[in-house]
């Protein structure tokens, strides 16, 4: 997960679900990166107040790592470097790692992350996550990229469909030796120079990875629960069980609540919700 202290109180919420709902709590290890900028020690102090016992990690993440790789995107919130680094999780955590789920901080599991964390992956799958093959594909990319033989050719002999990066069941060691973050950033590279698709760090797993992951009941991602604040829109949760409810999308439950203005469903976050007082670095 990344950490950062705008997100903390999503965070702390997300860490308080996985341990109430794993049967075997003390077997759950963290790993945060947070931006290199950010005070580990607070963060750190944050963390060890709520839950003396956790083991836990904290990485640094270089905003430098990849700020000259970002080309602005349609949602300026999705360009934060931090958003990033999900694509270098192999190079920032040790070798001894190797294997991780990959959770956003504005989300909470209300199911055993040992069932997410033993998905499948087969003989060579480096993701496994819940694909949407209903979801418009071609939607993600610009015309520019679809118009050029030589780049939409990239999902020949595929069957793309989208995937959300905000929960991943990743296979690491594999992840390194087949270089994914080399090849996420090539894409990104290409984007600086023409515009392939219009969105931030998702595209380019789409682009590397999309018809070739594993698959995930989609009960482990129920997302775009924060619908759209502006509009004052609230989403329902999809048909089917419920193991994690996902707050993806511009409202997160936290300013709603604090707003007075929750939707429905964000009552099932206010329980986990142990930073009330917003989070400042003065405290
Ligand atoms: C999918 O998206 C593309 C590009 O936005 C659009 O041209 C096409 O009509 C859409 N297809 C469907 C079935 O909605």
């Amino acid at each position: 997960m990344t950490l950062d202290t705008a997100y903390i109180r999503g965070s702390m919420a997300a860490i308080l679900s996985i341990l109430q709902h794993s049967s075997c709590p003390q077997n759950v290890v963290f790993h945060f990166v947070a931006s290199a900028s950010a005070d580990a020690s607070l963060l750190r102090a944050t963390i060890s107040a709520s839950f003396p016992y956790l083991r836990f990690w904290i990485y640094r993440f270089r905003d430098s790592a990849v700020s000259g790789l970002i080309s602005t995107s349609i949602r300026s919130a999705l360009d934060c470097p931090l958003n990033y680094a999900r694509s270098y999780l192999a190079d920032l955590l040790p070798s001894c790692v190797r294997k991780v789920v990959y959770l956003d901080s504005d989300l909470i599991l209300v199911d055993d992350i040992a069932k997410l964390a033993s998905t499948p992956l087969g003989d060579s799958t480096v993701l496994a996550a819940p694909e949407y093959c209903n979801a418009n594909f071609t939607a993600y990319f610009t015309l520019t990229f679809w118009s050029n033989p030589s780049l939409s050719s990239t999902f020949a002999g595929r069957t793309p469909c989208y995937f959300n990066t905000g929960v991943m069941v990743m296979d690491l060691d594999r992840w390194r030796r087949g270089d994914y973050t080399k090849k996420i950033e090539e894409w990104m590279e290409l984007q600086k120079r023409m515009r392939i698709y219009e969105l931030g760090s998702l595209p380019p797993f789409l682009l590397v990875l999309a018809g070739r992951i594993a698959a995930v009941d989609h009960q482990w991602n129920q997302h775009g629960l924060g619908g759209d604040n502006f509009r004052g829109l609230c989403r329902d949760l999809h048909p089917g069980p419920v193991s994690l409810l996902h707050w993806s999308g511009k409202g997160k439950p936290w300013a709603r609540l604090d707003a007075n203005r929750p939707c429905p469903l964000d009552a099932l976050w206010a329980p986990y919700d142990l930073l009330q007082t917003p989070f400042s670095l003065d405290s």
